[in-house]
């Protein structure tokens, strides 16, 4: 096995699951297998809806004793600690065993542990036959806040999908300008702007960017919207999110979609799609190519599903 440097640890319900995958093809190049990823490329957990965990790799090998060993050799004096195990699929290891190893961790570890409290947490886990160790950082679901922010639609896009649009549309690279084409309330703005993403905002409704502006403020971001038509944007965006039109809040003819993607492809080489209905007729027009794809059904109603579109430009 190549071992590196992060390991990440997943988790979703069934109706999130090519979501995920989608969101972790454009982030790490693959997708987990078993709720897990191993790569060298290093994001927040708080970033995804759908990262548990992210574990900083410092020590590790196939033999438990060794692994003691070496984590002793590095003689960690730390105040507040606390060591957690990491069950992951394929490990056997029973909960008094486990116990017992993460006594034999804190033994190795200088300074009191603090399990409520603590100023930094180490795991233990096993994976394919290897001991790994180093610092876990979980995902503290502080973007929950989101939930409450103060104006809402009940057309916005939900918020597990609005943080997988961002690290799709900007392949989690916080260089990347992105743009939120039909950005509405701003669902998709307030988690671009938590993971500290550069984005900008534009919707032709007035009150829709009015609100966006106030959900923005509430949470002490700071991002500029644009009351405007998106035909009339000229700036240039690394990637374009755009959550279509789809429902009676936000009725749109199929003369207005293809106005919108159109209109967006003239300021970016990189598309991300939300639809409910087919668009690959449009995309081919537009000169772009559909480089991946997902369905979401939404959740307590699996009728309704959501298509997910990313489009590269053609050449
Ligand atoms: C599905 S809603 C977006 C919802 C948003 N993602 C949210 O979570 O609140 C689609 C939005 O597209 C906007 N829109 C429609 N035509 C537009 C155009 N030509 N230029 C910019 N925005 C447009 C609508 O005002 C509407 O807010």
């Amino acid at each position: 096995m190549q071992i590196k440097k992060h390991l990440y640890s997943f988790t979703y319900d069934n109706t999130e699951r090519e979501l995920c995958h989608l969101e972790s093809r454009a982030v790490f190049n693959q997708e987990e297998e078993n709720k897990l990823i191993f790569s060298d490329i290093k994001i927040a957990p708080s970033s995804s809806a759908f990262i548990k965990s992210r574990l900083d790799i410092s020590l590790f090998s196939e033999n438990y004793a060794s692994l003691i060993q070496a984590i002793k050799k590095e003689k960690i004096s730390i105040e507040g600690f606390k060591v957690e195990y990491l069950v992951i699929k394929g490990d056997t290891t029973e909960y008094k065993q486990r116990l017992e190893k993460l006594k034999d961790i804190g033994y190795s570890i200088e300074g009191d542990p603090d399990y409520y409290h603590p100023t930094i947490t180490y795991a233990l886990c096993n994976y394919g036959g290897i001991w790994f160790f180093g610092v876990l950082i979980k995902d503290k679901f502080d973007w929950q806040k989101h939930q409450k922010k103060p104006c809402s639609y009940s057309n916005s896009i939900n918020i597990n999908t609005a943080k997988a649009l961002v690290n799709i549309a900007g392949n989690a690279d916080q260089e990347k300008t992105l743009l939120d084409a039909c950005c509405g309330a701003g669902t998709i703005m307030l988690e671009a702007c938590f993971s500290e993403k550069k984005i900008e905002g534009c919707d032709i409704n007035w009150k829709l960017c009015r609100d966006a502006r106030r959900n923005i403020a509430h949470f002490n971001y700071s991002a500029t919207i644009y009351r405007s038509d998106i035909k009339d944007i000229s700036k240039r965006y690394d990637a374009a999110i755009i959550d279509l039109p789809y429902n009676l809040l936000s009725a749109a003819t199929d003369k207005d979609i293809k106005h919108i993607i159109e209109s967006s492809s003239a300021i970016t080489d990189r598309l991300v799609i939300v639809s409910t209905t087919d668009i690959t007729k449009i995309i081919e027009e537009i000169d772009f190519q559909i480089s991946d794809y997902c369905i979401v059904p939404k959740k307590g109603n699996l009728k309704f599903v959501r298509k997910i579109w990313v489009c590269e430009k053609v050449g």
